[in-house]
C-alpha cells in the first residue's frame, strides 16, 4: 500500500520525510518522492522509481534546510511504475500525495482540458482539480481541497502543500489512513502511525469525511461540510513492529485477517449483482475474441498453481465446450505441449517476478497465444509481459505463505471464466448464482474468520506435536485440500500431502496411522454422501480426522470446524480459510518463523 509522511516544523523536513518513508517501506511500493518549501515557498520536488535509496541518491544532490513538506511511497494503481508517476504531483503551486483510488478521475480529467497532465495517474487529475479551485482568500489551500473533494468519488488519504502557503498542510480521508502527530512547535502527518514513533506519542486519528489544516503549532479540523471537529488526541502505540502489522503479531494473520477488505478491492468496479454481470476491462479482450475461446491453459507455481486448479473446476461448470488445462509452469516450460490457436493462457502469479511462471510465459508467447495475466503486483515482469491482464489488488502480500492472493486470484479467474461465458451466451440465470455468492463472499469471509479462528486454534494446539498430515477433498474441495496441505507445511514443516478423496483407495490409505491427522474438506451437495464413505475408510483405519464442513455433521470424528454460511459454490473459498488460520497456530504453537520460513522466498525469482 502507498505511505504519506509530512512535516512542518522547525526542524529539517527531508530528514523527517525520508526517515518516515523509511519506516512505511514495510508496506510495499515501487517508487517515492519528497517535496519540500523553503519559508520564501520555493519547493524542491524529488522523486525516484525503485527504492528510497534511489530518491536519497537524488536528494543528495538537492540538500535542503527546508521546515514544511510531504513525501510519498507509491504502490502502483494507475500507472506503472516511474518517476513521472511518482508522487508528489505538481498542479500549478501546489503539490498534493495520495492513497486510494478516485474512481470517477476519467470524468473529472475532462473537466479539466486546460490542464497539461504529465502522467497515467489519477493523483495527478485531484492536485489540478485542487489547483483549479486555489484561489486568494482566507485558507486558499484549504478551500480548494474541500471543494476539490466534493468532487471527488473513491477513497483518499491526502497531504497537500502549496508554494503559496508554506507553513502549513492540509490532510484529508476517505477511506485510507491519515494520522496527525502533534510535537512542540512541529507537526508530523502520516499515512501510518509508525512514521511517527519516536518524534512524538501524540496523535489525532482523522475520520471519513474529515479535512484538517496543519500549521508547526496548530490543529484546525473540519468536515467537508465545514463543520468544526474537535481533535482527539490519543497516544501513539510506540511498538514500532506491532504497528506495521496492523496490530497483528505477524503479517500473516494480518494478510488471512484482511481477506474481507482485499477481496473487495479485487471486486471493485468488476461484479456488478443487480445487473448480474461482471466486467473486466483488463484482459481487453472483445466479447468476438472471448466467444472464440476454445481452450484454457492456467499457468502458476505454488498457491497460485492451486488457485488455477480451483478456478478451472468452477470455469468449466458454467462455461460450454471449453477445455481447460492447469499446468505447473517449472513443468509446463519444458514440455513440448502442443496448445491450440484458439486458446488464451492465464498466467498466474502474486509477485508477478516467479522465473517459472515468466519462462512459461514467454515460451507460450512464442506460440502466438494471447496471454492474461492474474497478478497483484502493479508493474511487475509478469503483468508487463502479459497482453492483458486483471490485477487482483490485494496490496502487499509480506508474509511468505500466500494467503490473500490465493483467494482473489481464484476469484479474479472465475470472473474472467465469467466474461467468457456472457460472450458465449451462457444463460444469465447459470450464471447468477456465481455472481450472488461472489458478491457476499466478503462479508462471509469475515464471518468465518470470526466463527472459525478460537475453534481452530484448539484444533491446532492438540496436533501441534504430529509431524505427518494429510488433506482430502474432492471436486472443488480437492484443490483446497492441495492448498491448505501447502500451506501447513511450508511454515509449519508439517509432512502434510493432499489427496483427492477417490484416490485413497489407490494407495494413501496404506499410509494411515497413529503419526497422522487428516482433515477433511466435506462440502454440502451432491458428492458430500460419496466423501462420507471415503471418511469412513479412514476412521476404520484409526485415523484421527478434522472435518471442515458447512453442514451438520454427525461423524464420529475427533474434530469438527464448523463453517456457518449460505454460499455453497464457493464453500471451498470459505473453508480453505480453516486452513489457514490450522497452519498459522500450528506453527505459532511450534514457535517457528510465521512469516518468513527457513528456505523459503517470498518470490522465487530464480529457478
Ligand atoms: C505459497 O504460499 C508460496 N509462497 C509459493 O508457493 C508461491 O505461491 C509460489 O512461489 C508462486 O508465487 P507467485 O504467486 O508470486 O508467482
Amino acid at each position: 500500500m502507498c505511505g504519506i509522511v509530512g512535516y512542518v516544523g522547525e526542524k529539517n523536513a527531508q530528514d523527517f520525510l525520508i526517515s518516515g518513508l523509511k519506516r512505511l517501506e514495510y508496506r510495499g511500493y515501487d517508487s517515492a518522492g519528497i517535496v519540500t518549501l523553503a519559508e520564501d515557498g520555493e519547493a524542491t520536488l524529488i522523486r525516484a522509481k525503485g527504492k528510497i535509496s534511489n530518491l536519497e541518491e537524488k536528494m543528495a544532490k538537492a540538500k535542503r534546510s527546508d521546515k514544511t513538506g510531504i513525501g510519498h511511497t507509491r504502490w502502483a494503481t494507475h500507472g506503472e511504475p516511474s518517476e513521472r508517476n511518482a508522487h508528489p504531483h505538481k498542479a500549478g503551486k501546489i503539490y498534493l500525495v495520495h492513497n486510494g483510488i478516485i474512481e470517477n478521475y476519467k470524468e473529472l480529467k475532462n473537466e479539466l482540458k486546460d490542464f497539461d497532465f504529465q502522467s497515467e495517474t489519477d493523483t495527478e487529475v485531484l492536485a489540478a482539480l485542487i489547483a483549479s479551485f486555489y484561489k486568494d482568500g482566507e485558507h486558499p489551500l484549504l478551500n480548494a481541497v474541500v471543494q476539490a473533494l466534493k468532487l471527488a468519488k473513491g477513497t483518499y488519504g491526502i497531504a497537500v502543500v502549496s508554494e503559496n502557503n508554506p507553513d502549513e498542510i492540509v490532510v484529508a480521508r476517505a477511506g485510507s489512513p491519515l494520522v496527525i502527530g502533534v510535537g512542540h512547535d512541529e507537526t508530523f502527518v502520516a499515512s501510518d502511525a509508525s512514521a511517527l514513533v519516536g518524534h512524538t506519542k501524540q496523535a489525532i486519528y482523522l475520520n471519513d469525511g474529515e479535512v484538517a489544516r496543519v500549521t508547526k503549532n496548530s490543529v484546525e479540523i473540519k468536515t467537508l461540510n465545514a463543520e468544526p471537529v474537535s481533535a482527539k488526541v490519543e497516544e501513539i502505540e510506540t511498538n514500532l513492529a506491532a504497528i506495521q502489522k496492523g496490530g497483528y503479531e505477524h503479517f500473516l494473520l494480518k494478510e488471512i485477517m484482511e481477506q474481507p477488505e482485499s477481496l473487495t478491492e479485487t471486486l471493485r468496479g468488476r461484479i456488478h449483482k443487480e445487473e448480474g454481470t461482471v466486467r473486466l476491462g483488463g484482459p481487453g479482450l472483445s466479447e468476438a475474441e472471448l466467444r472464440k475461446i476454445k481452450h484454457l491453459v492456467i499457468v502458476g507455481c505454488g498457491t497460485a498453481y492451486h488457485a488455477g486448479l480451483l478456478a478451472g473446476y468452477y470455469i468449466e461448470q458454467f462455461t460450454p465446450e471449453i477445455t481447460i488445462e492447469t499446468v505447473i509452469a517449472s513443468e509446463y516450460r519444458y514440455r513440448h505441449a502442443y496448445i491450440p490457436k484458439d486458446a488464451v493462457a492465464l498466467i498466474v502469479s502474486q509477485s508477478g517476478e516467479t522465473a517459472d511462471t515468466l519462462a512459461c510465459l514467454r515460451e507460450i508467447k512464442k506460440q502466438g497465444i494471447k496471454t492474461i495475466g492474474i497478478v497483484n503486483a502493479i508493474g511487475s515482469t509478469i503483468a508487463r509481459e502479459v497482453d492483458g491482464g486483471t490485477y487482483v489488488h490485494v496490496g502487499p502480500e509480506i508474509s511468505v505463505a500466500s494467503t490473500k492472493a490465493f483467494t482473489s486470484q481464484v476469484i479474479a479467474m472465475v470472473m474472467f471464466g465469467l466474461t467468457i461465458a456472457q460472450a458465449k451466451g451462457v444463460r444469465s440465470s447459470m450464471l447468477k448464482p456465481y455472481i450472488d455468492e461472489i458478491a457476499v463472499l466478503p462479508e462471509e469471509i469475515g464471518k468465518v474468520l470470526e466463527e472459525a479462528t478460537e475453534p481452530v486454534k484448539r484444533i491446532a494446539d492438540k496436533y501441534k506435536t504430529y509431524e505427518h498430515a494429510i488433506y482430502l477433498g474432492r471436486d472443488t474441495a480437492y484443490p483446497t485440500a492441495m492448498e491448505g496441505a501447502l500451506k501447513l507445511k511450508e511454515i509449519s514443516y508439517v509432512d502434510a500431502n493432499a489427496y483427492a478423496f477417490g484416490e485413497l483407495k489407490h494407495g494413501p490409505l496404506a499410509l494411515i496411522d497413529d503419526r497422522f491427522f487428516e482433515v477433511a474438506f466435506l462440502p454440502k451437495g451432491d458428492l458430500y454422501e460419496k466423501a462420507i464413505s471415503n471418511v469412513q475408510e479412514v476412521l476404520a483405519r484409526g485415523g484421527k480426522m478434522i472435518v471442515v464442513t458447512n453442514r451438520d455433521c454427525d461423524l464420529a470424528v475427533e474434530d469438527v470446524v464448523k463453517i456457518t454460511t449460505d454460499i455453497e459454490i464457493f464453500a471451498p473459498i470459505l473453508m480453505n480459510l480453516a486452513s489457514q488460520l490450522l497452519a498459522y497456530y500450528m506453527t505459532t504453537a511450534k514457535g517457528y518463523n510465521v512469516d518468513q520460513p527457513r528456505n523459503l522466498a517470498k518470490s522465487v525469482t530464480v529457478e
